[in-house]
């Protein structure tokens, strides 16, 4: 049987609720996205008042992290200085956080809230975050503010959560290329993945339309590569394409990469760069043409979709250049993956090009597809040998796979199927579940978008794991991650509009185990959590979230 987490949780808190005076029961209390692995709601509240301490049982970096977000949470609404300290056991009033090899998930946590204190158990510190992400949600909305409102009283009900993600990795991705955004906005998306406990933010920052990341060697990818001269009116499909005749482009600073890079390592999120190879790379060939297999000029791209013209890879002048490209994005970012793309890259100059022609006959390779594998293999050897993984989507199989690999599958679950009876290990993500840019509702009176249909109740209903594994090939299975392109979502408010709240469904589906998952209750909850999200000034969709298409044709 499925739980109904809110409506038990309501009626608790009402039998609760009527021994307890001069302390308001939050109206949001238990609306928790992802929903927890248990939880019991037990007699009265705990009151946070001027006598609370956060106290830590090894307080190092990362503990501080998590501690002084929830003494974050508190000052916000409240103006209280709660200390963070070290110590053994907290007193009356106050909040205990402890390292605790007991909980066996790496990422889990248990919390025990009662009227006298709170006590947070968790193997790592990003347990103890995500133990705050909840007392979070328990939390009234003003927490989310960032203004001290007279008289306020910050109370969370009585409860025993015992909580852990069904996969380690729970993700987000976001295209930077075909639209930039500031990065103020790109922190306000990072937050909202940490709220719902993501771990992991895949960063898309090369394409066709515009290269994103400074390169500090190759400073024409960003004077040259980061620009387009117009881009595209309407839906691309549409023939002839007419164009805004208006520059477009940016890119981010390695400071700037830094920055975010920092700001998501204090939610526990690891940034993971894509770029994009050997196909998606026409702003790299326009930048330096001698990468390609003729001769160019090469334009940034001003329109969507595959380009024929893709990066060499009979030349040796490629792989330096690629090189030296994840040099420096390896220097910057600290997470173990690189995601090197891999995906929609036409043979069709490579059959023509002497020199990749002459790759495959020295390689002693049977076909393009085999060309575009030793392409990737070779990247892969020079990430590994900077002691990092790749990843990439799911064409990396056609040809071979290489020897590490991880596989993002996104053209359906067979790709992430078959890399997984290979025993590579998978990332879901595909397209008819997990792709935000499309359509979340009927598309007539939304704004344009790629097209498909992917409402919210489609998101939620994925599982990650295929029933045609075995629980042995299932272990490859990582995770799960939703993917906004932004060919057509040019601004921060339609970004968020796209991304969320399907993004709180991934989240879900990444933490929940799929037993546990029960569609009406995670609306129940996310109507409760609207108030956060709208103190949050957070532009998610509004309209029709369960799929109409499938009542329509059962
Ligand atoms: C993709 O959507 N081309 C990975
Ligand atoms: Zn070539």
């Amino acid at each position: 049987m499925k739980t109904n987490l809110l409506i038990t949780a309501i009626i608790m808190i009402f039998i609760s609720s009527c021994n307890v005076t001069n302390v308001t029961i939050p109206e949001n209390a238990m609306a928790i996205i992802p929903a927890p692995l248990s939880m019991t709601i037990q007699k009265g509240n705990f009151l946070f008042s001027e006598k609370c301490r956060i106290v830590v049982s090894a307080l190092d970096d990362d503990t501080k992290v998590a501690a002084e977000t929830l003494a974050l949470l508190i000052k916000n609404p409240t103006g209280m200085e709660i200390p963070v300290i070290e110590g053994t056991k907290a007193g009356r009033g106050s909040v205990f956080m402890t390292l605790d090899t007991a909980v066996k998930n790496n990422e889990g946590y248990t919390l025990r809230i009662t009227p006298k204190k709170i006590i947070v158990r968790a193997r790592t510190a990003a347990g103890l975050f995500y133990a705050v992400q909840t007392i979070r949600q328990l939390l009234p909305p003003d927490v989310e503010k960032e203004s001290v409102i007279e008289g306020i009283q910050l109370s969370l009900p009585a409860c025993d959560i015992v909580d852990e993600p069904a996969f380690t990795y729970r993700g987000m991705h976001l295209d930077v290329c075909r639209h930039m955004f500031p990065v103020e906005e790109i922190k306000k998306y990072i937050d909202m993945l940490a709220m719902h406990k993501m771990n992991t933010f895949h960063w898309h920052l090369t394409d066709d339309q515009g290269w994103r990341i400074e390169i500090k060697k190759l400073p024409e990818l960003t004077k040259t590569g980061a620009y387009r001269k117009e881009t595209v009116v309407g839906h691309a499909r549409n023939k002839p394409n007419i164009f805004d005749g208006e520059a477009y482009g940016g890119f981010y600073t390695q400071e700037q990469i830094r920055e975010i890079i920092d700001y998501a390592g204090s939610k526990f999120i690891t940034v993971i760069p894509e770029i994009e190879m050997p196909g998606h790379s026409l702003a790299a060939l326009a930048s330096y043409p001698d990468i390609a297999c003729t001769k160019g000029p090469f334009e940034v791209g001003t329109t969507w979709g595959v380009f024929s013209d893709v990066l060499c890879a009979g030349k040796e002048e490629t792989f330096t250049f690629i090189q030296d490209v994840l040099t420096e994005v390896i220097d910057l970012f600290p997470g173990k993956y690189i995601h090197i793309g891999g995906d929609e890259c036409p043979k069709i100059r490579w059959e023509k090009c002497p020199l990749c022609q002459k790759r495959i006959k020295d390689e002693g390779l049977a076909d393009e597809n085999e060309l575009q594998s030793y392409f990737i293999r070779r990247i892969e050897s020079f990430v590994t040998s900077k002691g990092k993984k790749i990843i990439g989507w799911d064409e990396i199989l056609e040809g071979g796979l290489a020897p590490e690999a991880t596989v993002m599958s996104w053209r359906g679950t067979e790709g992430g199927i078959a890399a997984a009876r290979q025993k590579h290990d998978v990332i879901m993500t595909p397209t008819s579940f997990a792709y935000l840019d499309y359509y979340q509702t009927e598309p007539a009176g939304q704004p344009l978008a790629i097209g498909g249909y992917v409402p919210l109740e489609k998101v939620y209903s994925f599982n990650p794991l295929p029933e045609e594994l075995t629980a042995e090939e299932r272990k490859y299975i990582l995770g799960v991650q939703g993917n906004v392109w932004t060919e057509y979502i040019s601004t921060p408010e339609y970004l968020e509009y796209m991304a969320f709240p399907r993004a709180f469904a991934i989240a879900e589906t990444g933490w929940t185990p799929d037993r546990l998952k029960d569609f009406d209750d995670f609306l129940a909850r996310l109507e409760v959590l609207k108030t956060r999200y709208e103190a949050l000034n957070l532009n998610y969709f509004k309209g029709e979230y369960r799929d109409t298409r499938k009542t329509a044709n059962p």
